[in-house]
């Protein structure tokens, strides 16, 4: 695996996975993800100051470098970039909107977090030049939010990858504590639950139920949603997501999953 600092020295044609470090199983996934596309794998790491709505969260998002370069060139990178600020803004960039969708739940919690997603990979797509990009589903508004600005590179939905117990895989685990891990399974144990519900009802009602059972997790928003919209699901919706976020400790967790079962009102 070549590490490189500039841009200039990436392949063109690649596929990419931009990322900001603090590497785990998830990222891991989507480089193996990337090695099947037969081309070179290019990930980046760099932390974008843009997308922090607050100073603390910024200053406290794991680092760890050394970890990183082991885990991506054990996963099949051939190219690391770790780009300066500099490069990634040379002061005359323009920030993008996310638009409407941008300002809905995640955003609504956390203003101008996908304005810095939509930028920031908007530039990293026009320094790298890639064929393909990839990335999860656990951050799905997200990845709605970078369709929009992709222009002509493909974009690739990775699955969440999740712990044996269920947990979602996430930078932010490892500032968890103990009782906050053990805590942090209601969320995907309210989604699994929600999933095997046949109406939209009982669905929202087993969600919101399972999530009440831990104290210990603070809600943001639980709901069902049209994964298109991001508005409320009807029973007519065709694609239905449930969407989850909250605190456990002060960090935030989101997680989704899809709700095929959900056909009854
Ligand atoms: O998901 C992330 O790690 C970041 O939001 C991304 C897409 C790398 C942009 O900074």
């Amino acid at each position: 695996m070549k590490i490189v600092t500039s841009a200039s020295e990436l392949p063109s044609g690649c596929a990419f996975i931009p990322t900001m470090g603090a590497l785990h199983d998830g990222h891991a996934n989507l480089f193996r993800a990337g090695g099947k596309l037969n081309g070179s794998v290019v990930a980046s790491i760099f932390v974008n100051p843009l997308q922090f709505e607050n100073e603390q969260d910024l200053k406290t998002y794991p680092r760890t470098p050394d970890r990183d370069i082991e885990i991506a060139a054990a996963t099949g990178v051939t190219h690391l970039w770790l780009p300066r600020y500099e490069e990634i803004y040379p002061g005359n960039i323009e920030l993008l909107s996310a638009g409407p969708i941008g300002d809905l739940f995640e955003g609504k919690s956390r203003p101008g977090h996908f304005d810095g997603v939509v930028t920031v990979v908007r530039r990293l797509f026009d320094l790298v030049k890639p064929q393909q990009a990839i990335f999860g589903e656990k951050d799905f508004q997200q990845l709605t939010l970078i369709r929009k600005v992709a222009g002509d590179v493909e974009i690739i939905a990775h699955p969440t990858v999740r712990e044996a117990d269920g947990l979602a895989l996430s930078s932010r685990n490892v500032r968890l504590s103990e009782s906050g891990r053990s805590a942090a399974l209601v969320i995907s144990r309210a989604l699994f639950a929600a999933s095997i519900e046949t109406s939209l009802q009982s669905a929202r009602k087993t969600l919101l139920e399972t999530l009440a059972q831990e104290s210990a997790f603070t809600v943001d928003y639980a709901t069902i949603i049209d994964e298109n919209e991001f508005t409320e699901a009807k029973i007519d919706t065709k694609s239905k997501r449930a969407i989850i976020a909250g605190w456990i400790d002060g960090v935030r967790l989101i997680d989704n999953m899809q709700m095929q079962n959900v056909v009854l009102p």
